[in-house]
């Protein structure tokens, strides 16, 4: 346990957050003159919930949490660069991030003028924890690990993130964007005993919301305050709250399209590795494959001309000629294994 106020920073502290007027009024009324707003009766002419009460409760209990646990971000990106303001003073504060990863962290580090501490994982593509905490200094506030990792595909060794969240005087984000792909727990189930573990999860990729942009951040309910206190009033549109809340009651539809990219995640490891092309397809706990492959800056034009679009990663560390396939429809895979053997 850390002694959390003491990682907010001062003026966050201080911060007397914005009321909105739907803030400010609690109870029933017809008519409503608070807001600005066009009176003229429309589907979208009123402001949405800024707490997302409803999608909140909904989410909260799917996830097994207290609604005070979990904060709604327009997208995971929201909460990251929200954490890093909450947590990082700009030019003196810095973070530790493993790489490869995601590159938001870093991007949304370098935006808020916060320093960067990079360490290369592990040839495993586990986090070297050892290593992580030998770079802790007092100015270090935040270390982002993605699990499964963003491009690499694997879950982090429990044990190593253990020993982080054991060892680290600050702020641990476990970024599960690929949690519902993987076989192991999330670490959420672990939210009761470190109240510096905050899990970012999405409804961009298993629930397939992406353009909706709804991302969770799941914390101790301290953290999750200061994220309400400082996002912007109506984060999440009207829209995007009512669409999301029917989405999410269709959960036998989400676990067959999860159980289906499963099966096609297979499909292409198995139709990969027999490709002479092929030098290693890296185990993946996500929907998305990391191969190694015979210039893969040339696969990776050839499959451009073709018409598929996957990720060229050859240029981060321990990625060398690495492309980043996302699992797609049987059919899509099936054209892209045929393009593939063409070569
Ligand atoms: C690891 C990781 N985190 C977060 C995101 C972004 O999620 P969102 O759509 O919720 O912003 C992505 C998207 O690719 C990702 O790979």
């Amino acid at each position: 346990m850390i002694d959390l106020p003491t990682f907010i920073r001062p003026n966050i502290k201080r911060l007397t957050a914005y009321s909105s007027a739907r803030d400010e009024f609690k109870g029933e009324a017809t008519i409503f003159l608070d807001a600005n707003e066009n009176p003229f009766p429309g589907i979208y002419n009123r402001y949405p919930d800024p707490h997302q009460k409803k999608l909140k409760n909904k989410i909260a209990s799917i996830k097994n949490i207290h609604p005070d646990q979990l904060f709604i971000g327009n997208g995971s990106d929201e909460a990251i660069d929200l954490l890093l303001r909450i947590f990082c003073i700009p030019s003196v504060d810095e973070v530790i991030i493993p790489q490869p990863t995601y590159g938001m962290y870093e991007v949304c580090a370098q935006i808020n003028d916060i320093k960067v501490k990079s360490v290369g994982l592990a040839s495993d593509f586990d986090i070297p924890a050892e290593e992580i905490l030998s770079l802790v200094s007092p100015a270090t506030k935040i270390i982002f690990l993605c699990s499964p990792n963003n491009p690499t595909g694997n879950t982090l060794g429990a044990d190593k993130v253990d020993m982080i969240l054991k060892n680290f005087n600050g702020l641990v984000v476990i970024d599960e964007a690929y949690i519902d792909f993987a076989s192991t727990p999330s670490w959420a189930n672990q939210l009761a005993g470190f109240n510096n573990l905050i899990v970012l999860q999405t409804l961009s990729k298993a629930w397939g919301l992406a353009s909706l942009r709804i991302g969770l951040c799941l914390a101790h309910p301290e953290i999750i305050s200061v994220l309400n206190k400082i996002k912007a009033p109506y984060n999440i549109s009207s829209v995007a709250q009512q669409l999301a809340l029917q989405a999410l009651d269709q959960t036998d539809r989400k676990e067959k399209q999860v159980q289906t990219i499963l099966a096609q995640r297979s499909y292409l490891t198995e139709e990969l590795v027999q490709l002479p092309l092929t030098l290693a397809v890296y185990p993946s706990e996500a929907n998305f494959l990391f191969v190694k492959m015979v210039h893969a800056k040339k696969v990776y034009q050839h499959l451009i001309s073709k018409g598929i679009i996957v990720r060229d990663r050859s240029h981060l560390i321990l990625s060398a000629d690495c492309l980043r396939i996302t699992v797609g429809t049987a059919e899509e895979n099936q054209r892209l294994i045929y393009e593939l053997k063409k070569l």
